[in-house]
């Protein structure tokens, strides 16, 4: 049963969690100098037994599907422990990561084994060059042998994300990198449209590009545009007989983007987010401490609903409280 449920009628069977803040890559759009202490929050990210009760109580609300994020989730000492938490001790059904793809190569197996439903990679460029750039971490490597590691144990779910930048990975040889890539991979690709967060102005004037250049591509390369169902999700879907796997586009300046929103998130410190970029953030982490609170941080979530907002107005430069996407996980 779904209870999850807002003043537009919009469902929440899905929830993003990140785990932990830390992340070991430097990405130039969300976290250019490495991660760093912050000095004004020393409350610790989110303890094995928070996260199973807060999972259990998701699971009592209706939610099916759990994505552990970041900053990088597996850096996390625990990060199988909490898999193994969230997949068998909790009642959610689906349990997925998304990853920079850092060590993928060592890991696979491991992920593999935890029953993980689904990942998600980030490689915003199939050239080795552009994606040491970006990432500040010559590792495209060891991430694509880690897909075919993969692959070879049989795991399928597995999808790619990279955000768009203009100048950098958006022409059209990149794009045809990746048609190639997803050809005989059943793997998806998609473009995120670089988004302005708190941090990353200058960065965002220099890069930004609409998602409407990959578009325009898909069309002339006859691409088809699949619709889905109701809940699927923000991403717009492109699919293509001859290819095994499918693109994605997701534009979040788009106008009826925040229509298709289908999921909360947690921030690594127990807040509850209703929006990636809302302002309305309250911590809920007091209700996470026994057992016997279940019912109250039930009620809490469930009051919490009726506050968010129809969209997150990113168009009129609003960026809520974000100041980059390490603490909530993209
Ligand atoms: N705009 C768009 N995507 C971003 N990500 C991180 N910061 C931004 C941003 N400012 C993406 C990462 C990863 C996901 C977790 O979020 O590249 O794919
Ligand atoms: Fe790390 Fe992801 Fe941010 Fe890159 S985008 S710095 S991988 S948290």
């Amino acid at each position: 049963m779904q209870l999850l449920q807002d003043s537009f009628g919009r469902k929440f069977p899905y929830i993003r969690m990140s785990i932990t803040d830390v992340c070991n890559f430097k990405c130039g759009y969300c976290l250019p100098n490495g991660y760093q202490v912050d000095k004004s929050d020393n409350r610790k990210f989110l303890h094995l037994d928070e996260i199973k009760r807060l999972a259990k109580c998701f699971s009592e609300l209706g939610v099916c599907k759990i994505r552990i994020t970041g900053g990088e989730p597996t850096v996390r000492k625990d990060f199988f422990d909490i898999v193994k938490v969230l997949k068998f001790e909790s009642g959610i059904k689906k349990v997925v990561i998304t990853t920079n793809g850092y060590h993928l190569d060592q890991k696979a197996k491991q992920l593999v084994d935890s029953g993980l439903n689904g990942i998600n990679i980030s490689i915003d460029s199939l050239d080795r060059e552009t994606f040491k750039n970006i990432t500040n971490h010559d590792r495209l490597p060891e991430i694509l042998q880690g897909i075919k590691n993969l692959q070879d144990l049989g795991f399928e779910n597995i999808k790619i994300n990279g955000v768009l930048l203009n100048g950098v990975n958006a022409s059209e040889k990149d794009f045809n990198k990746w048609s190639e890539f997803i050809k005989n991979n059943k793997i998806d690709y998609r473009y995120i449209e670089l988004m302005r967060t708190g941090d990353n102005l200058d960065y965002f004037n220099k890069y930004h590009v609409s998602s409407k250049v990959f578009k325009d591509y898909l069309n002339k390369n006859k691409w088809i545009y699949q619709t889905l169902g109701k809940d699927a999700g923000p991403s717009l879907n492109y699919i293509n007989p001859d290819y095994k796997g499918k693109f994605g586009i997701i534009a979040p300046y788009s106008k009826d983007f925040c229509k298709s929103c289908n999921r909360l998130r947690i921030t690594s410190r127990g807040d509850l987010r209703l929006c990636l970029f809302g302002n309305t953030g309250i911590s809920i982490r007091h209700l996470l401490q026994k057992d016997e609170q279940l019912e109250e941080l039930k009620d809490l979530i469930l009051k919490q609903m009726r506050f968010k907002k129809e969209s997150h107005y990113l168009e009129l430069g609003e960026t809520g409280l974000t100041k980059n996407l390490s603490t909530t996980g993209g």
